[in-house]
């Protein structure tokens, strides 16, 4: 089933009010970026690594795997070395984002992606929080910086990376604590001390974890029962186990989904085969997100549309689907009431018009 992508409907979707829970800014980083930063900080690549942009567009759009992806986007963090660097990085995707009418964006960054060489963490959430600041004043939004740890590395190591970044979570400057990177076989009850660090320590932090992206639904239960977490990422795998969907739908844990992402990843060969349509009836909530878009090819509007041309959901409904967004956000309770407001001022402009 294909649904049309009718001017109207662009337009509803372009003006709908969005929030971004799933977004890594090292994942933002577009081959102009990358060969600029590599050419200013003198890095090399290695032989396998893509010339020029021009095959490294080829080669980001024929990923075999996650772990393929990984390996592409590893590689190409080196190029970040100064506080201008990460400064630069987001503010070019703060700036997308803005023109994409998303208003409140919740990030994730992988410090120990930086720390194993050498760069100080300072100059990493120095240059992130710049362009969160900047970003509210220039262009309105707002934005919280999500510290992610890296899985594949050994639990010990990512315990010893929330020890010495804790005092940006005590200062708020880091707003929440995520899992990322090779989800199997690395389970999430390897990461139950640096959660439960952060917890005893700043109840005001979010918690979130990357599970059943490639792993099975089991990697969600227990992302849930061992790292408390409120959010998942990506989660598709959930609809594998009606009784954790009906735990999601209960406890109401926001699902951060990228439709793009799953389909340049291999997990499913296109959007219409996701979940979001049982997600939707069961009450589950979810939102729509980028995850990676300098290398998936699509920023958060590009996805809004693919899921539009497959499950063609009626005004209203996106209208539940923004809120819901905007209700498992972390930020304050006033900047809920407004954004929520905007979203339901554009509703009901755009209310009169065909799904086909
Ligand atoms: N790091 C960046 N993107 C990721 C993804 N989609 N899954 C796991 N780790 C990631
Ligand atoms: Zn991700």
């Amino acid at each position: 089933m294909s649904y049309q992508l009718t001017s109207e409907v662009k337009q509803f979707l372009q003006e709908l009010p969005k929030c971004e829970h799933h977004l890594h800014l090292e994942g933002t980083l577009e081959p102009e970026l990358l060969f600029k930063l590599a050419k200013r900080n003198n890095i090399e690549f290695p032989q396998w690594f893509p010339k020029d942009i021009e095959s490294c567009n080829v080669r980001y759009s024929q990923f075999k795997d996650l772990q393929d992806f990984l390996d592409h986007y590893y590689i190409g963090m080196s190029v970040l070395i100064t506080e201008e660097d990460f400064y630069d990085l987001a503010i070019a995707y703060f700036e997308k984002a803005h023109k994409d009418n998303c208003h409140h964006s919740e990030v994730f960054f992988d410090p120990q992606g930086h720390l194993e060489r050498g760069i100080d963490v300072k100059h990493v959430v120095e240059g992130f929080n710049r362009a969160c600041k900047d970003a509210n004043t220039k262009f309105g939004t707002t934005n919280k910086l999500i510290m992610c740890l890296l899985r594949h590395l050994p639990p010990k190591d990512c315990l010893d990376t929330v020890k010495l970044t804790a005092p940006f979570f005590e200062q708020g400057i880091v707003h929440g604590l995520g899992l990322d990177s090779s989800e199997v076989p690395n389970h999430p009850e390897l990461f139950t001390e640096s959660y439960e660090y952060l917890q005893n320590k700043y109840p005001h932090v979010g918690f979130t974890a990357h599970a059943g992206e490639e792993g099975d639904h089991t990697y969600v239960s227990k992302s849930l029962d061992h790292l408390n977490v409120t959010r998942i990422d990506h989660g598709i795998n959930s609809h594998q186990n009606d009784e954790l969907m009906e735990r999601l739908a209960k406890e109401e844990i926001l699902l951060s989904i990228c439709p793009l992402s799953n389909v340049k990843l291999q997990v499913v060969e296109h959007v219409g085969q996701l979940p979001i349509d049982k997600f939707f009836e069961k009450n589950i909530p979810f939102s729509i997100n980028s995850d990676d878009p300098a290398y998936f090819g699509g920023y958060i509007l590009d996805n809004y549309l693919e899921v539009h041309r497959h499950f063609g959901f009626s005004v209203e409904d996106w209208g539940k689907i923004a809120i819901n967004g905007i209700k498992g956000s972390w930020c304050d309770d006033a900047r809920k009431d407004h954004l929520q407001k905007q979203v339901l001022d554009i509703v009901k402009k755009f209310q009169h018009i065909e799904i086909v």
